[in-house]
């Protein structure tokens, strides 16, 4: 047996934590049927003191497990040991560590420092932002005094690039990321041990606008408010004689402005290579007219070390093409919608000027497309343009601060007279001039899935690049348009996401950002981080609908339970469910309040206070046949309540909180889990009875309403074959395709197989007419769309993104329906592998990387023989179950099964 993947905080190694660390280690053995039996967790500081030693504890537990030992010192590196016995009394050790940052905010002696040069007013779009600011400090490092360790600690109003001595340091974009700024902002720790040298250092900061000024994003705050871009820095340099030096951001700090002449997160940049100051972040440079820096006292409570979870270029692409339109514009094609940005070379004459305008599909004939363009205020991304001025050298230029939602970009020439040159003047376009670079978070790829079906591949595929291209610091509804974190789309598409990459840093800095976000009645905000765009946005919402005080939305506050839930069933993350356990007992608490404010007089006070029917809502969200810029029917009250929210806001409030009193049980918090199970009861009740009507009526005639009511089992006994059957004549009468929206999707294939119709279940995802997953992408998809026709039958694309995850959700059904692969307790601890062959398919593979080991289901159907090759980890046991009836109760190893399977065989389940 041996340990892999020994982690802190989810992470290797992390360097710069601030919060009490959890460990967590994998078993591998050769052997079958290993369990752990036993752990021993010792840690000691860099002097070699222990500071904790578990002693053996007899437990199968290998994850999350909180350190418990003395208190942690600031800048300290542990090192720790984790020692295994196994059920054949085999041990196996581990070592690794972790650093930690600063644990009190009075420790750091950096002040912020901000530019003093004219900023000016900022407005949404293209060009409508001041410069980047370069920061620069110069230092020294004591000669003949060997360096042993240095770090520096690094923030910034803006996003930063950072340099020493020339050097780019470290390869991540955009820090710190996006978050709700007045209560976290993140700084990151770099090892700058091996980058300094005897005598003068220069440390350079390149800073952009980002998330923080952008308007579409901007927190509108006392430091906004100033326009000006601030860095806060501090290095502390160890020497081998035993002294310390401190360098920080101060008065020492010298700004300047550069080649990149504006910038927005969403509008694009702007760069002018004649700008560029050769050697500004190195030794030697004349920064002597540089302006000096303003010393200013910005909060420092809101800093949060950020040891992980980077954004970093994950794929690069060259062109697939290169073409000119109809209409005559030149296109590049990347063959792959993502959210990242161009790497150009170029060799203009100086002063002329090369324009990328980056979109996502090309229209009916051909031609440039821009799907933002009707959307109207929301977000600022409507250019998507990247402009480069030459010097008149031969160059590459990528943009700094912006990145972009594309698959192709349109490229224009202008000369130094700002000419545009078409015709024949147009200047040759090289494809190997382009490079499309992808960017997401950084985050381990921990699952895969293949099968016979080209086009479940393609659809696989598809998944992938919406999940990685809406993962860039937070989770977000779409990489051109808003770049925001809504609530509700994180929401449904948790499971997926958790089962391709490994998303624990990324969610749990998402949800620290939601708790920071929460209102103080309770409110879950829609988007989070809370920007003013989304305030007034609410406020608005608010108004139209009757609200008092901030708004939200079932389905999309809910949020702040599903997620981390979600986290704790696929990998027993039980710390998540304990940081956040406030937050979602005051989500749950507002939505007890806002049921008891009873919205319809008719029904019975005593029940109906228990149903959640009152406030804004948007509903199932684009549901096709009736979605009307993603609301459907509206009830005679208006904006109040689209007609599909008398069912989501009852249904949704409910499952908070009878998910949360599951949570008040995994954390043994008995009287919480009494008090919600009790509440939860009464609205499940009071569904049935006010809901549901007398004869069992639904509460509307939408496929949602049947599948939301029979998925969570709230249709009464009596009525649930009745519920069942009309659901598969809906979908029938619906010409087999399906008709839900954001909230029902992800519940539909399960409910079909739950009610014994998992041939309809395949026949859905089989689909190829729209609304389908197929129809995506037969039309050509390479991203999940946001609504299933976003290109028509006739080739015609909508306004709408092409990059959504949220319908991406199904992957969670194909990994276990398909794929075979299900956990039944928290984190696999145990899992059941049942593949569901439909006749369409000859072969599949699930791989997974559980928090135990890797568990794979391979099988291939070849005439009427199913072979099954599995591999259950360590640590862990599984069911399988076969389609011949066949049950075997296995411990971790490889096996292979065989039996018959017609392709009818499995659907002969139990039907209700
Ligand atoms: C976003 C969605 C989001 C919705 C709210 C849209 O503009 O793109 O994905 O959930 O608004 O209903």
């Amino acid at each position: 047996m041996e340990l892999r993947r020994l982690r802190v905080l989810h992470m290797e190694n992390p360097m710069g934590i601030d919060t009490n660390p959890y460990f967590s280690w994998m078993l591998e053995s050769e052997r079958q049927n290993v369990m752990q039996e036993a752990y021993r967790l010792r840690v000691k500081n860099s002097q070699g003191n222990r500071v904790w030693d578990s002693g053996w504890i007899e437990s199968h537990e290998n994850t999350f497990i909180p350190y418990q030992g003395k208190g942690l010192e600031s800048r300290e590196t542990y090192h720790w040991t984790v020692e295994v016995r196994d059920n054949h009394k085999e041990t196996a050790v581990g070592t690794a560590c972790f650093e930690t940052a600063f644990l009190d905010k009075d420790e750091w002696n950096a002040v912020w420092v901000e530019s003093a040069l004219p900023a000016g007013e900022r407005t949404a779009g293209f060009g409508n932002q001041p410069p980047a600011t370069m920061f620069r400090r110069d230092f020294h490092v004591k000669a003949g005094c060997d360096v042993e360790s240095a770090r520096l600690y690094v923030t910034a109003h803006g996003i930063y690039r950072l340099y020493l001595n020339g050097e780019r340091v470290g390869k991540e974009e955009f820090a710190p990321g996006y978050s709700s700024y007045d209560k976290y902002l993140g700084y990151q720790t770099y090892d700058t041990t091996d980058a300094l040298k005897d005598g003068e250092n220069v440390l350079g900061l390149y800073v952009g606008d980002g998330w923080y000024f952008s308007p579409g994003t901007t927190m509108n705050k006392e430091e906004t408010a100033s326009g000006h871009h601030a860095v806060l820095f501090e290095m502390r340099i160890r020497y081998k004689d035993g002294s310390e030096e401190i360098v920080t951001s101060n008065e020492h700090v010298t700004t300047a402005y550069g080649p990149v002449r504006f910038s927005d997160i969403f509008a694009g940049e702007s760069y002018d290579s004649r700008e560029e100051r050769e050697g500004w972040n190195a030794p030697g440079y004349d920064a002597s007219e540089w302006e000096p820096a303003k010393c200013r006292s910005y909060p420092m409570e809101n800093l949060v070390a950020e040891p992980g979870g980077r954004i970093v270029a994950i794929k690069e692409f060259t062109p697939k093409s290169v073409f000119k339109a109809p209409n005559g514009d030149c296109i590049v094609d990347f063959g792959q919608n993502m959210a990242g940005k161009v790497r150009l070379r170029t060799a203009l004459p100086a002063g002329s000027k090369i324009v990328l305008e980056h979109f996502e599909v090309l229209d009916k004939e051909g031609n440039y497309f821009n799907t933002i363009f009707a959307a109207g205020g929301v977000g600022t991304g409507a250019d998507q343009k990247v402009e480069y001025i030459s010097a008149g050298q031969d160059k590459v230029y990528e943009p700094f601060f912006t990145f972009l939602g594309f698959r192709y970009v349109r490229v224009r020439f202008y000369d130094a007279n700002g000419q545009e040159q078409k015709g024949t003047d147009f200047p040759d376009v090289k494809p190997n001039d382009f490079t499309a670079v992808a960017l997401s978070t950084e985050k381990e790829d921990i699952g895969s899935f293949e099968c016979s079906d080209s086009r479940l591949n393609q659809l696989y595929s598809n998944i992938r690049w919406s999940q990685y291209s809406n993962m860039i610091s937070v989770p977000t509804d779409c990489p051109q348009r808003e770049k925001a974190g809504w609530t509700g789309d994180a929401g449904i598409y948790i499971e997926t996401a958790l089962l391709n990459e490994d998303v624990t840093v990324f969610f749990t800095r998402w949800l620290k950002n939601m708790a920071a976000d929460q209102q103080e009645n309770g409110v879950v905000p829609m988007v989070v981080p809370y920007n003013e765009t989304y305030r007034a946005m609410a406020a608005m919402m608010g108004q139209m609908s009757n609200c008092i005080g901030p708004v939200t939305s079932a389905g999309w506050g809910d949020a702040a339970v599903k997620v981390p839930w979600a986290m704790y069933r696929i990998t027993g993350n039980r710390e998540i469910l304990r940081e956040q356990y406030e937050m979602m007992k005051k989500w749950c608490d507002y939505i007890i309040g806002a049921a008891q404010e009873c919205g319809c007089r008719e029904l019975p006070r005593e029940k109906e206070q228990y149903l959640w029917n009152t406030g804004f809502h948007y509903g199932e969200w684009v549901i096709p046949s009736t979605s009307l810029n993603g609301f459907d029917d509206q009830e005679a009250t208006g904006m109040a309540m689209v007609l599909t929210a008398r069912y989501t806001a009852p249904i949704y409030g409910y499952c908070s909180v009878s998910t949360f009193a599951d949570i008040a049980r995994v954390l043994c918090r008995e009287k919480d889990y009494r008090y919600y199970s009790d509440i939860a009861s009464k609205m499940k009740d009071a569904i049935q009875s006010c809901l549901i009507g007398p004869h069992g009526e639904a509460p509307a005639e939408y496929m949602g309403a049947y599948v939301l009511l029979l998925y969570f089992d709230l249709v009464p006994e009596k009525y649930k074959a009745q519920y069942a059957k009309h659901l598969t004549e809906i979908i029938r009468n619906n010409g087999g395709c399906l008709d839900t929206g954001f909230l029902a999707t992800p519940y539909l294939l399960d409910t079909l197989v739950m009610t014994g119709h998992t041939d309809m279940a395949y026949d859905l995802l089989f689909q190829t007419k729209a609304p389908s997953w197929l129809y995506e992408v037969e039309h050509g998809a390479t991203t999940i769309w946001e609504t299933w026709n976003a290109v028509d039958e006739t080739g015609n694309p909508q306004h709408v993104s092409m990059n959504h995850y949220s319908f991406g959700c199904v992957a969670d059904w194909m990994f276990r329906s398909i794929g075979g692969i299900r956990a039944d307790k928290p984190g696999f601890g145990h899992m059941v592998i049942e593949p569901k062959p439909d006749g369409r398919l000859t072969r599949a593979k699930r791989e997974y990387l559980t928090e135990q080991g890797l568990v794979s289901c391979d099988w291939e159907r070849t005439g009427g023989e199913l072979q099954v090759k599995i591999t259950v980890p360590c640590n862990t046991t599984a069911t399988v179950m076969l389609p011949d009836g066949t049950r075997r109760e296995v411990g971790s190893g490889n096996y292979t099964y065989r039996c018959q399977c017609t392709d009818t065989s499995i659907y002969t389940e139990r039907q209700i």
